[in-house]
Parts: C-alpha cells; sequence; structure tokens
C-alpha cells in the first residue's frame, strides 16, 4: 500500500519535527522503505504540478518568457525554470538537464571567482537543513554568495522552533514568508514534495530520505559528462549501498534518459530496490547485478562508489555485517580500464583508499568543486538570474 492510500491530507499537517521524532521517523522510513510502504508520498507519487509555482513578482511570468523564447527561436532557455521547484530529477526532461548542465558550464569562472556577477542580488535562499550535511549545504550558500544572494542558514534546528514541536507544514509556511528560494534536506521520503504543497516560492530539494538527491545528480551528470565527454555509450557502475543511498536512485532514474549502461555491484542485502530495477527492465535497459566488484571492474567506465548509509540500517548489527564490503585502491584500479574515472558523492568511510586521490581516476574532489556551478546554475534559473 502507497502513501496516498493512508489519508495523506490528514497525516501531512501532522508531521512532527524534532530530535526524537526524526530517530522515529527514520526507523519507521527504514522499515517501510524496505516492505515498500511509506507514508509520504515518494517524488514519483505526486500529482502536483510544479510548474505552476511562481515566486518571483519581479519576472513576468515563466509562460510568458517561455513564449519570448521560442519567438526568439531559442528552443531551451534556462529563463523557462523561473519560480519551478525541482523535488526530483524526474520533474526535469533530458533538455532540461542539458540546458541548466550548458549554463552549470557557463558558471565556472564564477564558481571559481575568476568572474564576478551580482545577479540574485537582493534574494534570499533558506538552507533549510534537518539532517547533517557539508558539501550540499555549503556548496548552496557558496553558489548563493557568487551569485550576489543571501543565504538563511537553518540547520541547527534545536535553536529553531521545530524544538518547540512546530510542525513541518508550519515550518514552511514561516520559512517561505522569509526568503525567495528554499533549499531543503530532510530524512522523510516525500518531504520536499510535501513542502511544495505549504511554499510558493520554489522548493529544491537537497535530500530526502533514502529517496532521491537530484541536485547531486545534475551534478554527478555534468561530472561525468566533463570527464568522459560524454554520457551515451558509457558503462557506469554503481557500487556500494544500492538499497538506501538516495544519490545512486536518482543517478539511475536521471541515467534513463541516456544510452548507457548500468551494473550495480552491492552485497545481496543492499543491492538496487525491485521496483527501480523493474522500472529499468520496463524502459529497456538490462542492468547487470551482482555482488563481485572483481567480475565487472574491467568493463567499466564510470565507477560511482557510495558509503554504507549506516544512519539507515534498522539493525546496527546488519551494518557491522556489510561495512567494508568494497575497497576502491591502487590494487584495485590495476584490473580496471586506464581511464576509468572513480567518483564519489562523498563523505566516503573506507570505500575508496586516499592511494588513489592523486591519480587522475579519482574524480570524487573535482565532483564535489562541481556542486558549485551546478548550483548556482539552478538558482540563478529557479530565481530569474541573468548570466
Ligand atoms: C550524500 C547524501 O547526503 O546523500 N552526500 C552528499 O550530499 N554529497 C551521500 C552520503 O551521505 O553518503
Amino acid at each position: 500500500m502507497r502513501a496516498h492510500e493512508h489519508g495523506q491530507a490528514e497525516m501531512d499537517e501532522d508531521v512532527m519535527v524534532d530530535k526524537a521524532r526524526f530517530e522515529l521517523a527514520t526507523s519507521s522510513l527504514r522499515t517501510k522503505r524496505s516492505t515498500g510502504l511509506i507514508y509520504l508520498p515518494t517524488s514519483g507519487d505526486t500529482a502536483i504540478d510544479n510548474r505552476d509555482i511562481n515566486s518571483s513578482s519581479l519576472q513576468p511570468p515563466a509562460s510568458v518568457q517561455l513564449l519570448i523564447a521560442h519567438a526568439i527561436g531559442a528552443t531551451m532557455d534556462y529563463r523557462q525554470f523561473i519560480g519551478r521547484n525541482v523535488v526530483s530529477i524526474k520533474d526535469l526532461t533530458k533538455d532540461e538537464v542539458e540546458c541548466l548542465l550548458d549554463l552549470a558550464e557557463r558558471m565556472i569562472p564564477y564558481a571559481k571567482g575568476e568572474k564576478r556577477t551580482k545577479t540574485l542580488d537582493g534574494k534570499i535562499i533558506a538552507n533549510l537543513f534537518f539532517e547533517p550535511s557539508t558539501r550540499t549545504r555549503l556548496s548552496f550558500e557558496s553558489a548563493a554568495h557568487r551569485l550576489g544572494a543571501q543565504i538563511l542558514d537553518v540547520s541547527q534546528m534545536s535553536a529553531t522552533s521545530i524544538a518547540k514541536g512546530e510542525t513541518l507544514a508550519d515550518t514552511i509556511r514561516m520559512v517561505d514568508a522569509y526568503c525567495d528560494a528554499i533549499v531543503m534536506r530532510h530524512p522523510y521520503e516525500g518531504a520536499a514534495r510535501l513542502a511544495t504543497k505549504y511554499a510558493k516560492s520554489p522548493v529544491i530539494n537537497a535530500g530526502d530520505g533514502a529517496a532521491s538527491h537530484p541536485t547531486q545528480t545534475l551534478l554527478d551528470l555534468f561530472t561525468i559528462r566533463n570527464c568522459k565527454g560524454k554520457i551515451d555509450g558509457l558503462n557506469i557502475t554503481l557500487v556500494g549501498d544500492l538499497k538506501y543511498g538516495r544519490t545512486v536512485h536518482s543517478l539511475v532514474d536521471a541515467l534513463m534518459m541516456y544510452d548507457v549502461k548500468l551494473t550495480f555491484v552491492a552485497p545481496d542485502s543492499l543491492q538496487m530496490p525491485a521496483d527501480i530495477v523493474e522500472n529499468l527492465r520496463n524502459h529497456g535497459y538490462d542492468p547487470r547485478i551482482t555482488s563481485d566488484l572483481g567480475e565487472v571492474i574491467k568493463d567499466s567506465d564510470v565507477l560511482y562508489v557510495t558509503r554504507i548509509q549506516k544512519e539507515r540500517f534498522p539493525d546496527p548489527a546488519e551494518y557491522k555485517k556489510v561495512a567494508g564490503t568494497y575497497r576502491i585502491d591502487k590494487l584495485a584500479l590495476l584490473e580496471a580500464k586506464s581511464d576509468v574515472i572513480v567518483m564519489h558523492p562523498l563523505p566516503r568511510v573506507d570505500e575508496i583508499s586516499t592511494d588513489i586521490d592523486g591519480t587522475p581516476n579519482a574524480k570524487y574532489f573535482e565532483q564535489a568543486f562541481n556542486g558549485i556551478p551546478v548550483r548556482m546554475a539552478l538558482l540563478c534559473a529557479v530565481l530569474g538570474g541573468e548570466i
């Protein structure tokens, strides 16, 4: 039984967010993910058309901007993103993804501080983080500063009314009144989609439980495209925690827009969820599924390695059984193509040895940097900046 069959509307108002409830929510989420019972809507389920939500009073409506873009012959214009929510990568078409990646390319000199812009001067972006984050939160913050916008940092939840038992719905309504865009990370699947119901400003999902992480996916695609010169035709191997890792779930959704070969390497208990594999098969993909990295490493063009998501395990003993299963080191890379690229959303624990950090194969720090131009592109696009 899926979320909306549980009387979603009544439950939305009841979503309480404090530390104790986080624990509860995360543990119920774990059970629910493994049984297919999720009481908040997953990104694919909802009928909300986020393209209708428009926040910028200073810009003509997106529909007018789009008409202008068509009138001048532009096929895809980043101005069409004004006011859009980005909750799932599935909210975007392939052309839209490519349009954002092209804009990210143009952001690189600004991201490095070689060029300056104040295009989002006067805009306020709320960073609403209900779960720990280093790269995502800081790169959004850096991206906002590079564009001239201001950041409201709401990551110390204990210092807010959330600690007094405020509902997520009320928190979103309030934060929405104080800013022009909301970047949100939350341990519940579907929390970002829920936020779009209460916010007039665009909501950008910075990770919701084990479900999705669309901005990470954009920067992953950007990294693959830049390092390999293309995405089509590649053999992409995802390694590690494919069950609880939201980055790999979103990445698979996005890679279904391309002509790629997918390989999933994980311990049996952490393999890619069956619904995702089935969806791939229904779309003509035939992923290779194995627990043996040695068997497939030689065929891979991209090794996308992930951390085992300790915090999402219902039982710590289960985590101990799989911790340290895979480790990519110089020895392992001897078996791989000489130009294989090794990616990781970070943070790493022990799944990538530091002995490959200095090799041309290691791309994870470059990938982390790419979070800045990609998030600049997204913020600029949804907030009506001009580059
Ligand atoms: C990832 C996340 O939060 O899902 N980190 C990130 O955003 N770069 C991956 C992880 O925590 O393992």
